[in-house]
This record gives structure tokens, C-alpha cells and sequence, in this order.
């Protein structure tokens, strides 16, 4: 996979334009949903003259429209307005829209270019980058895709400012993540930031040390056959607290279902692996503090434990893929658990929330 490159904007158009200078392009085109289109599209138009005057493809916004038939529109779009092998498709969104845009691009013609300029902190700091896109399929997140990086990434923190408060601290787990595998510097500067004032300056510098840490790993091995699975912590029992508080009727975030499952991940952690009791306590109070809990009883854990069995990350039938940690930064794959443990580490989530 070739390496994408990721520019940290203070000035959008001169980035745009420098990044497309000398390409031999026919043709530009714009992916955005119905947000970005009224939200982001505009400020993208004022900062880059030369995209006025390219077709925009507006899809629906939100994980429901992440779908086959969505990016049947996308192809359908980008065939009957003309796009070759030497188009670009520049995508304009969250997470859902360079998924989703990512993979119109990657297959269209087998391949034209795309280069993501994320609108939200989630994107920014992780589903816009690594080259992983794709849709979901038959109830199954990300069911369908490939890994096929973008040619370049574009982050200009000022798309943030319209953020709200759930939507930005849902980019800051993901952040936290980085924080956990990486070190304990990358911790602390996390834990120091003032996750209610949100300063803008301060956050750019954040992201850029964190796009950093998952920038090392994905150059390390792009197609998760080892070292990406540390990308994964947190995510095992997140995606399945995201599923359950879809079904319960209260969706959350996927980054508030990250920061939960971090709990469980970091108590699994500290059985297995003695990861730090005072890091664990650390995490837990900022876990509580920012981003509340998801209601979940005893009642629920049979459900949990089978989403985590139908994870995708799993290699073997009937084994869970844990990644853990023994300390912040000394990451451990392809960890199997006990069920007891598993039961017990949701109770340890229960009790850390308050439940
Ligand atoms: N979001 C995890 C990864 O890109 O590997």
C-alpha cells in the first residue's frame, strides 16, 4: 500500500493546490453528505476556486446510508458524469463519508485516485487514515471493503469548530487510544487537555502527535496481520457496547463505546497482564467524567460475549482477539480471555460507571 500524506491545514486552498499541481488529472469531483454539503462544502469552495465548478455527489448522512445501495449512487454518479482512472474523488465528511467514498473510489474502474479531508475529530484522527473503507453489509459494520490508502489527507481543524460537544469528545477516545498504546508522554499530554474547553490551537497540535502513532503502526503493517491489531484496543468490547446501545434504543457514539470498552480492555489488562493499577483508576475517573455510560445489566453479558465471538478481528472460530496491555505502550495481540474474565470485567465496567 503506498504511504498517504497527511497535511496538517493552516490554509486549505494552498494545500489543495499544491497537492494537485503537476497531477496529469481530467477531472475533479466532490463527495459529501447532506451535513458537509451545507456545513463544510461552502468553506472548501471559498478556500479553492479550481473545485466551483466540479459536480458534487451529496449522499444521506449518518451510519443508516453507509450502505451498498449508497454506494451504488456513488458509481452511478461518477459514471454518467464522466470519471476515468485519471479522476480524483475528494471526500468531504466523517468517518462515514471517506469510509464510503474511499471504497467508490478504490473499485470504480478498478482504482481512481481520492484524497479524504475529514470534517469531524473521529475522522481526523482515525477512520480517514490507513487506507481502511468499506460499507456495511447484511447488519455487519464495515462487512464490505478494502484497504486502499487515499493519496492524501487533508486536516484543517477549523471544520471542528462546528462540532458539538458528544461529537467531540467521541474523537478524543480514539485519541486516548494512541495515548494508551503509544506512551506515557502521549498519556500525559492527553490527560492535561481540557476536554471542556476545547481549545482549537492546543487540540491541532494532539492530533498531529496522535495521526503519529497510528501513522507508525499502519506503515508497520498496513493489512492488520500483527502490529495494526493494537489499533484495535478498546474496540473489542467497544463495538459490542455499540451494537447494544443500538439495540437498546439509546445509540451511542462509536467513540463513547470505545472509551467504555477501554475500561473493560484496561481491567482485562491489569488480571492478565498487570497493567498499572493508578493508570487504570486514571482512565476509569476520565472515562466516567467525559463520557458517562451506557445502562447495561448482567442481563446483557450473553449478548456481548456472542457479538465479540462474530467480531471480524477474530482469526479463529469460537476465540475472541483481544489486544492488552501490560503497561501504557507495551502492547500485546491476538489475547484470548476466559469467559469468567470477560463476565468480570463487566462488572468492573458497571462498577467504574456506577451501574
Ligand atoms: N481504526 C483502526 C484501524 O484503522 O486499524
Amino acid at each position: 500500500m503506498s504511504k498517504q500524506e497527511i497535511v496538517l491545514s493552516d490554509n486549505l486552498g494552498d494545500d489543495l493546490s499544491r497537492l494537485l499541481a503537476n497531477r496529469s488529472l481530467d477531472d475533479i469531483f466532490i463527495l459529501c453528505d447532506e451535513k458537509t454539503y451545507s456545513l463544510c462544502l461552502p468553506y472548501l469552495l471559498d478556500s479553492y476556486d479550481r473545485l466551483r465548478s466540479c459536480p458534487v455527489c451529496v449522499i444521506g448522512a449518518g451510519d443508516a446510508h453507509k450502505h451498498v445501495d449508497t454506494l451504488s449512487d456513488v458509481w452511478m454518479f461518477l459514471s454518467e458524469k464522466g470519471a476515468t482512472r485519471k479522476s480524483l474523488l475528494l471526500n468531504l465528511g466523517g468517518g462515514m463519508v471517506t469510509d464510503l467514498g474511499g471504497f467508490a473510489a478504490s473499485t470504480f474502474k478498478r482504482g481512481m485516485s481520492y484524497i479524504n479531508i475529514p470534517t469531524t475529530l473521529l475522522g481526523a484522527v482515525d477512520a480517514a487514515i490507513g487506507g481502511k473503507n468499506g460499507v456495511n453489509f447484511n447488519g455487519l459494520k464495515n462487512e464490505i471493503g478494502v484497504i486502499n490508502s487515499s493519496d492524501a489527507v487533508i486536516i484543517d481543524t477549523r471544520f471542528f469548530s462546528t462540532l458539538d460537544y458528544s461529537n467531540r469528545v467521541s474523537g478524543f477516545a480514539e485519541m486516548l487510544k494512541h495515548g494508551l498504546i503509544s506512551s506515557y508522554d502521549e498519556w500525559n499530554k492527553l490527560v492535561s487537555f481540557d476536554r471542556e474547553r476545547f481549545d482549537l490551537m492546543e487540540l491541532k497540535g494532539l492530533i498531529g502527535r496522535s495521526i503519529a502513532v497510528k501513522e507508525r503502526i499502519v506503515e508497520k503493517d498496513p493489512y492488520e496481520k500483527n502490529i495494526r491489531k493494537a489499533l484495535n484496543f478498546g474496540h473489542t468490547f467497544g463495538h459490542a457496547f455499540e451494537t447494544v446501545s443500538h439495540e437498546k434504543k439509546t445509540p451511542a457514539l462509536h467513540g463513547y463505546a470505545v472509551a467504555w470498552g477501554i475500561i473493560s480492555e484496561l481491567y482485562i489488562s491489569h488480571v492478565l497482564l498487570g497493567f498499572p493499577k493508578p493508570v487504570l483508576r486514571q482512565a476509569v475517573s476520565i472515562i466516567r467524567e467525559t463520557y458517562g455510560s451506557l445502562n447495561i445489566s448482567c442481563d446483557d453479558y450473553d449478548r456481548i460475549h456472542g457479538l465479540m465471538l462474530h467480531d471480524k478481528k477474530n482469526d479463529e472460530k469460537g476465540e475472541i482477539n483481544f489486544t492488552l496491555l501490560s503497561d501504557i505502550g507495551q502492547i500485546q495481540i491476538n489475547q484470548h480471555v476466559n469467559a469468567n474474565l470477560i463476565n468480570e470485567s463487566l462488572d468492573f465496567y458497571r462498577d467504574s460507571v456506577g451501574l
